[in-house]
């Protein structure tokens, strides 16, 4: 791949299919949530307000699962080019849209969750957002402003507005090239990200098991499992190759 320029600055975007040989369902792929639940249902704001307890459950579930599985090499791999390469004066910035913790337990620091995180929760009357310190029942109070049944999953559902916008506008302004990984590029902002890393001449890797919705617009991409395809570009960007 040719690349320019050594990237001083990396934008890294990943999906459900980095987390997927960890053991979490992707979305889309053939037994994937969205085959098992509707989106409307436990992802959206009317179904919450139709049925709050079973989207809690919902999230519940998922956040249990998070305690029996581990990041696996793609993790890693990332978290050690986030390292290796902010000592060597560059930068890397890490959004996903996964709201599991498996980044930053792989070692990943400053990751942005666009989509929001498992681990925590968020009143829906005062904005507080909290860890979660385990199950989210409708009986649980807010700590911040002591309503009852305001409890909701720290997640982004569809219609509203993913986290840190601003923030990843900026450094997609500012970076020198963009990867994609483990992600359908189905869902919007996050897919309309390589448009935007193209119109500023940035260079575009996919790195995925299978070409994405958007695998045309890429400059560059590998197809295969995220824990051998991103080991392998992390290495050989280490070593000046990539
Ligand atoms: P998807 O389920 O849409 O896509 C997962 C992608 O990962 C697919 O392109 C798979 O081919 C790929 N994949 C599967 N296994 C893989 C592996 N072992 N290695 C590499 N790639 C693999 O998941 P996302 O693109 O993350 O949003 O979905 C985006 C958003 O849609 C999610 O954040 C979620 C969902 O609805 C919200 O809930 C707001």
């Amino acid at each position: 791949m040719n690349i320019g320029l050594n990237p001083r600055r990396i934008f890294l975007l990943t999906g459900a299919g980095i987390s997927a040989e960890s053991g979490l369902s992707t979305f889309r792929d053939k037994d994937g949530l969205w085959e098992k639940y509707r989106i409307e249902d436990v992802a959206s704001i009317e179904g919450y307000e139709r049925d709050p307890v079973r989207v809690l459950e919902f999230y519940n579930l998922r956040r249990g699962k998070l305690a029996d599985v581990e990041p696996n090499a793609a993790h890693y791999a990332l978290a050690r080019l986030q390292q290796e390469w902010q000592a060597r004066g560059g930068d890397v910035t890490l959004v996903t849209q996964n709201i599991d913790d498996l980044h930053e337990r792989a070692g990943a620091t400053r990751v942005i969750h666009m989509h929001g995180e498992l681990a925590k929760q968020r009143c829906h009357e005062c904005g507080d957002v909290a860890l979660a310190e385990g199950d989210l029942l409708l009986e649980l109070g807010c700590g911040a402003c002591g309503r009852l049944g305001t409890l909701r999953p720290h997640v982004v559902w569809f219609g509203e507005m993913p986290l840190e916008m601003d923030r990843i506008g900026e450094s997609l302004l500012a970076a020198d090239l963009f990867v994609s990984i483990g992600t359908s590029g189905a869902v919007y902002p996050a897919a309309g990200f390589v448009d935007e890393a193209r119109r500023n001449g940035v260079a575009t890797l996919e790195l995925n098991l299978e070409p994405s919705e958007n695998a045309a617009l890429f400059s560059d991409a590998r197809y295969g499992k995220a824990s051998v395809v991103t080991p392998a570009w992390v290495e050989e960007l280490l070593n000046g190759a990539a």
